[in-house]
């Protein structure tokens, strides 16, 4: 038994100077010492089998290799639990001084921010936002509108004919003939979109977004449009910004006028971007021709109402400096995301 205890002990301490891991550490710890079955306890057991009066010091010299093997292993357990923890610490060390990603934050395209601008202010004015269809069919994109058949805005240059009835709509306009066969006046809308001709130069683009406006009451003359356009343009361009009428002609209202605002870059004076004029055309408007609204099935005699339509690209150009409307569709994020506000 002396010579078993001895080979225990010499076993336990060449196998120790081996083990790298925890694991294999615990594995040992089971052959040897935890348990009745393992290696020590069941030396105890056969210590029965011994001669009686060998008993005590045998069992002194199992004990004192129980006492051993624990301590050794304890010690063995530390150290290993320490290597470990320095290499896992290694492992998942993380390089502080490293570049982090970069999160590019987003920024809304120059025409939303123009859009969003103007919703806010018109709703400010009672205005609802309506969005109607981008195909159209003649009688809403023009008929209805009083554009009559041999009209140079019907020409097949302009309109992007679907077949003989649709199109894409050349304008917001058709948006009206919606509202009025739609809504019971009195109401005041807004109706931005995107609207499509066939024309492509610095600053046209073959879609491009208009946003109309009609109001629709009893004795609607063209002071509430201008009243309510000087409003507009104050809180859209600057405070001193001041708005002039010029007659025109569009066939959908009458009298129709074509709106200028003072140019808000250099105060009226005169510079490139009014070019030396003072004055910065915005809008197209009007009272609306009374056979528009007999065409949506209104008594003219009763409701009259002021119209108007503006390009949202055009504002978003100059309120940004932008002198090329493709800058806006390219795609260039590196272009667009300077226009944030
Ligand atoms: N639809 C016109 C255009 O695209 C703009 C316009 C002018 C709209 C006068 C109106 C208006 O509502 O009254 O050029």
């Amino acid at each position: 038994m002396e010579k078993k205890i001895a080979e225990l002990k010499k076993n336990i301490e060449d196998e120790l100077n081996d083990i790298k891991s925890g694991v294999a550490l615990y594995e040992l710890k089971t052959k040897y010492l935890l348990g009745k079955t393992s290696e020590i306890p069941a030396l105890m057991k056969e210590l029965g089998k011994a001669d009686k009066d060998e008993r005590p010091r045998l069992g002194q010299l199992i004990n004192g290799l129980k006492d051993w093997a624990s301590e050794v292993i304890s010690k063995r357990e530390a150290e290993i639990a320490k290597l470990e923890r320095a290499e896992r610490y290694k492992r998942e060390a993380i390089d502080i001084t490293m570049p982090s990603k970069k999160h590019e934050e987003g920024s809304l395209h120059p025409v939303t921010v123009v859009k969003n601008q103007l919703v806010e202010i018109f709703s400010g004015m009672g205005f609802k936002v309506l969005e109607t269809r981008e195909i159209e069919d003649d009688f809403h994109n023009f008929t209805a509108l009083n554009t009559p058949k041999e009209h140079p805005a019907r020409d097949k240059q302009d309109t992007f004919y679907i077949n003989d009835e649709f199109m894409l709509r050349t304008h917001t306009s058709p948006g009206q003939i919606h509202a009025m066969t739609s809504i019971k006046p009195p109401f005041k809308v807004i109706i931005p979109g995107r609207v499509y001709r066939a024309d492509d130069d610095a600053t046209h683009s073959p879609m491009f977004h208009q946003m109309e406006g009609l109001a629709i009451d009893k004795n609607i003359s063209l002071c509430d449009l201008q009243g309510m356009l000087d409003v507009l343009v104050k809180k859209m361009f600057s405070a001193d910004v001041k708005t002039r009428f010029r007659p025109s002609f569009f066939p959908f209202t009458e009298p129709s006028v074509e709106v200028d605002v003072s140019c808000f870059e250099c105060g009226g004076k005169g510079c490139k971007l009014c070019k030396g004029t003072g004055w910065i055309e915005i809008l197209g408007g009007g009272i609306v021709n009374r056979k528009v609204i007999e065409n949506c099935g209104l008594n003219p005699d009763e409701y009259t109402g002021f119209a108007f339509g503006f390009g949202l690209d055009r504002i978003a150009m100059l309120k940004f400096g932008i002198n090329n409307i493709h800058i806006l569709y390219d795609g260039d994020l590196n272009a667009l995301k300077q226009f944030k506000d």
